[in-house]
C-alpha cells in the first residue's frame, strides 16, 4: 500500500487536559512520584507513561515525537532542541572512538565541519564521497564502518541520494543507513525506502514559521530508547533537550505542512521551469536537466512536489550579492540564511551554509562562488514574484 504521510498528520488526535483540541503543555522540568518504589522503576526503564525529568522525555515531547514518527513512519522519535542537536547524538550513538562513518560530501555545513573537524577528536574518521555514485560509496566502506550518512537531497546542491540502492549496500555490510530529510519532508520518506535513522532540522519546513529552532531523529523504538538511555544514551547525557513549549507550538504549525509543502513545490517548480527557459543555469530536481530527476520521481510520494529548494548560477559573488541585495530592496523575500520560511529566502552558500567548506573542496563539488540558493515562499500569485525577480535579473544585467 502507497504511504500516505499526510493522513499520519490528519489523523494525530491528542485530547488537551479538559478536553482541549490541543494537548496539555507539560510547564515541568521534573515529575512527582506516588512511591519510591516507582521514582526507582523508571529510573531503570520500566514504567510506561511515567515521567521522571524533562531532559529525558515530557508530555508535550511525545506528541511532537509521535507526529514525525507517523510522518515518516518509524517505531518512535526524538525531538531535540535544534538540527544539529539531533544529528550529532545520533552519530555518536552509533559510532565510537576507532570506528567510521561514510558520508556524503555535499551536506549541510555544520555537519560537514562536526564530521571533518569535531569527531576525529574522538578518534572517528569520516571518508567523504560523492553520494550519487553507489560503487564510489562502496569503496570507501571498511571494516571499521558503522554508519552511511547523507541528505535526501543535498544542501545547498540539491543533489538527490537513492535510498534504496544506500539502504541495500548498509544492509549487505550491517551498517547504519542515517538520512537528513530536512529538505524534502512529505515529499520522500527516507524510511520507507530503508533508512535506518531520519532526522530533521524543524527549523525549517517542518515549524515553517522561521521562530523556532529543533530537531528530529525518527527510527525504531530500540535505537530511541539506546539515545535516551539515563545511562548511555547520547541525547539524554549530551542533553540537547527540546523545551515543551517549543515542541507545542511546532506541533501546531506541523499540521499544515502537507498544504505547504504543496505550495512551496509548485512556486518552486514554477519558477524554476520559467529561469531555466530565460537560459539560467538553473538546479531544480523538479526539472527534466536535474541530474536526478528520475530518481526523485521513483522515491517521491507525489502529492508534494520536488520541494521549495533551487538554485541558479549568476557566474560571480558579485553579481549574486547585488541581486539578493535588490531583491530584498523590492521586497521579494529576505537575504537570509534557513529555509521553509513563508516568504522567499536567499543566500549564497560558498560564504554563509557551506563556508565552513574550504574553497578548493568547495570548487570540487561543484559549489560556485555565484551560486544562489533560494527557498521559495507561500507566495500565492507566483507569477507576480517571477515577474519582480525576471526585472531585478534585467537591471543587473543577470539576464
Ligand atoms: C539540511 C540541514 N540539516 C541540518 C541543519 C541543522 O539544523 P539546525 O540549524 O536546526 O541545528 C540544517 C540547517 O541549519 C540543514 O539545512
Amino acid at each position: 500500500m502507497k504511504f500516505k504521510p499526510a493522513d499520519a498528520i490528519q489523523d494525530l488526535q491528542f485530547f488537551g487536559e479538559f478536553g482541549g483540541v490541543n494537548p496539555s503543555i507539560s510547564d515541568t522540568s521534573t515529575y512527582t512520584f506516588m512511591s519510591a518504589k516507582t521514582m526507582l522503576d523508571t529510573f531503570e526503564g520500566n514504567t510506561e507513561g511515567c515521567y521522571l525529568y524533562s531532559r529525558h522525555s515530557t508530555p508535550s515531547n511525545g506528541y511532537l515525537g509521535e507526529a514525525l514518527a507517523d510522518m515518516e513512519g518509524t517505531e518512535s522519535a526524538n525531538v531535540s532542541a535544534s538540527g544539529m542537536g539531533a544529528i550529532t547524538p545520533v552519530l555518536l550513538q552509533l559510532v565510537g572512538s576507532g570506528e567510521h562513518i561514510v558520508s556524503s560530501r555535499t551536506i549541510y555545513g555544520g555537519t560537514y565541519a562536526f564530521l571533518k573537524n569535531f569527531t576525529p577528536r574522538l578518534g572517528i574518521a569520516t571518508t567523504f564521497v560523492d553520494i550519487t555514485k553507489v560503487d564510489i560509496v562502496e569503496a570507501a566502506i571498511t571494516k571499521n564502518t558503522k554508519v552511511l550518512f547523507c541528505e535526501t537531497v543535498s544542501n545547498p546542491l540539491l543533489e538527490v541520494a537513492d535510498i534504496r540502492a544506500l539502504s541495500a549496500l548498509a544492509k549487505k555490510y550491517n551498517i547504519k543507513l542515517v538520512v537528513d530529510n530536512t529538505f524534502s519532508p512529505l515529499s520522500i520518506s527516507p524510511a520507507k525506502l530503508g533508512a535506518d535513522v531520519v532526522c530533521h532540522s524543524l527549523t525549517k519546513f517542518i515549524n515553517g514559521t522561521s521562530d523556532a529552532v529543533g530537531g528530529v531523529a525518527c527510527g525504531a523504538q530500540e535505537f530511541i530508547d539506546d539515545l535516551r538511555n539515563v545511562n548511555n544514551g547520547a541525547s539524554m547525557l549530551l542533553g540537547s533537550t527540546m523545551d515543551s513549549l517549543r515542541a507545542s507550538s511546532i506541533l501546531k504549525n506541523m499540521r499544515t505542512l502537507p498544504i505547504r509543502m504543496k505550495q512551496h513545490s509548485y512556486n518552486a517548480s514554477f519558477l524554476a521551469h520559467k529561469f531555466e527557459a530565460d537560459g539560467l543555469k538553473t538546479v531544480y530536481p523538479g526539472l527534466e536537466s536535474h541530474p536526478s530527476h528520475q530518481l526523485f520521481t521513483s522515491m517521491m510520494n507525489t502529492a508534494y512536489g520536488f520541494g521549495g529548494m533551487l538554485t541558479i548560477d549568476v557566474g560571480s559573488l558579485e553579481k549574486a550579492n547585488a541581486l539578493m541585495k535588490l531583491m530584498q530592496e523590492r521586497n521579494i523575500g529576505y537575504l537570509a540564511v534557513s529555509l521553509g520560511f513563508y516568504k522567499t529566502l536567499f543566500s549564497a552558500p560558498g560564504t554563509s551554509t557551506s563556508s565552513e567548506i574550504s574553497e578548493e573542496e568547495q570548487k570540487e563539488m561543484g559549489l560556485t562562488n555565484g551560486l544562489i540558493r533560494f527557498s521559495i515562499g507561500l507566495d500565492n500569485d507566483i507569477e507576480r514574484t517571477y515577474k519582480m525577480m525576471k526585472s531585478c535579473m534585467i537591471k543587473l544585467g543577470v539576464l
